[in-house]
């Protein structure tokens, strides 16, 4: 039997021990694994020791198109989360026009077919008058408290919040939940760190009541942590709670106001840098494994947008092709474990969205290979990314991710992303095969 791909000198990484072994891949699946794989195969792949993880997943990227392609477009998008090593993402609903309607995600999902580098998930703002339609097409949905204008309902009136998610609620069911609290200190930006606090308490103390009233039904999503309280106090409700998780981004782990100085404008993000300390703080926290996931917030926007003052420019970096390689460099240093960074990138994010990512015979053929030795300068000219900027710019990070498989396909070799290889799927379709059947 002669099989598509073989994944030769590989390691896997299994219980904090790496583990020898050789793959093989046909037809988008792998079909064996082993110290040595045997059958012929089209195409091998020697991996010079290099690590074999299961593909990873971004919880939170903004992959623009519709009229912001001019930021970014779902090739160009999905091309820079293939070059980090991310086999599959969950897509923001805060386009233009906004996904927030059935029709308008029905057309996300039609506009992205044959499109994707990798996986996607697209999630939509929860609307009152369309939930019921719009759990036909995905299960995830995400609330920004300091952008209400995208709902048709109030989310700071508990009635109006439970009676969107009474209708639908189920342990499928994903809510994030964007925290800065605008009644707190207005929405201009920055807002404060107790806009966050706000938010999260708030929402916290709606879910409690809710999560009674519903047995427990939702996953309840914080986004983008900030504060080392704010992690402490989702720490202190997850007894409660029991499907509550919360995310970081590398960003706010390794960068603080003192950048914003340096990088004006490309350093301007919402929630903000906070300050050293509080940075140092979030970083010992994550470094003891104590938040959940680590997602990118990739929000790339145009370089023009980027040039104006700080004042005027629009917030959001562009994440997805630093963000593994800055986890991996932690790890070179001795900050984290190779085991975090699965934890946190693949084990988490695919216990919360559902999915099987894991290396066995028979899954799916989705891989992040990884060198730990390979040394990259990030250099924003060098991103996929229409955003061809970075508050990382000129750092020098060891280990980065060699290989990008998805459904079987080798989509990035050696940080080049081939540009007519999109095998990756619109998560959503399952869904409505699900519902359909
Ligand atoms: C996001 C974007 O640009 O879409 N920007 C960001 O700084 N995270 C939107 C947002 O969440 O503010």
């Amino acid at each position: 039997m002669t099989i598509d791909l073989k994944l030769e000198n590989g390691k896997l990484l299994i219980e904090d021990q790496l583990v020898p072994a050789e793959i093989g891949i046909d037809n988008g699946s792998i079909i064996k694994i082993s110290r040595i794989v045997h059958e012929h195969a089209d195409e091998r792949v020697d991996l010079k020791g290099n690590i074999v993880l299961p593909g990873l997943v971004d919880v939170h990227v903004h992959l623009r198109d519709f009229k912001l392609s001019y930021k970014e477009t779902l090739e160009t998008g999905t091309m820079a989360l293939a070059a980090g090593g991310v086999t599959c993402a969950v897509d923001m609903p805060n386009t233009l026009p906004p996904v927030n309607s059935y029709r308008t995600l029905v057309k996300r999902i039609d506009e992205a077919k044959g499109r994707l580098h990798v996986n996607v998930l697209f999630s939509a703002f929860p609307s009152k008058r369309d939930i019921l339609k719009l759990v036909t097409l995905t299960y995830f949905f995400k609330i920004d408290f300091s952008r209400t204008y995208f709902l048709d309902f109030n989310p700071y009136n508990e009635r109006e919040l439970s009676e969107v998610f009474s209708k639908v609620s189920s342990e499928t069911i994903v809510v994030a939940f964007h925290a800065e609290d605008t009644r707190e200190t207005g929405g201009s930006w920055p807002m404060k760190a107790s806009a966050e606090t706000s938010a999260v308490k708030y929402i916290l103390n709606w879910l409690v009541k809710f999560m009674n009233q519903h047995d427990g039904a939702l996953k309840a999503h914080i986004c983008h942590v900030t504060l080392p309280s704010t992690v402490k106090l989702i720490l202190e409700n997850k007894r409660k709670l029991k499907n509550l998780t919360m995310e970081v981004t590398p960003h706010h782990l390794l960068l603080s106001k003192r950048h914003l100085g340096k990088f004006k404008s490309v350093a301007k993000v919402t929630p903000p840098l906070r300050s050293s300390h509080t940075r140092r703080r979030l970083l010992r926290y994550f470094s003891k494994g104590l938040i959940d996931i680590v997602a990118s917030d990739h929000a790339p926007h145009a370089l023009t947008e980027k040039a104006e003052d700080v004042t005027k420019a629009p917030p959001g970096i562009a994440g997805a092709e630093t963000m593994l390689p800055l986890l991996l460099n932690l790890v070179n240093k001795g900050v984290i474990s190779l085991s975090l960074v699965k934890r946190v990138l693949h084990d988490a994010p695919c216990k919360l969205l559902g999915l099987k990512h894991d290396i066995y015979e028979g899954s799916r053929a989705h891989l992040t290979i990884v060198d730990m030795k390979a040394r990259w300068k990030i250099r924003g000219e060098d991103l996929y990314s229409m955003s061809k900027l970075t508050p990382f710019e000129g750092v020098t990070v060891k280990g980065i991710p060699s290989i990008t498989i998805v459904n079987g396909m080798i989509v990035m070799r050696d940080r080049v992303v081939y540009e007519n290889v999109k095998p990756g799927e619109v998560i959503n379709e399952w869904r409505r095969k699900d519902t359909v059947s």
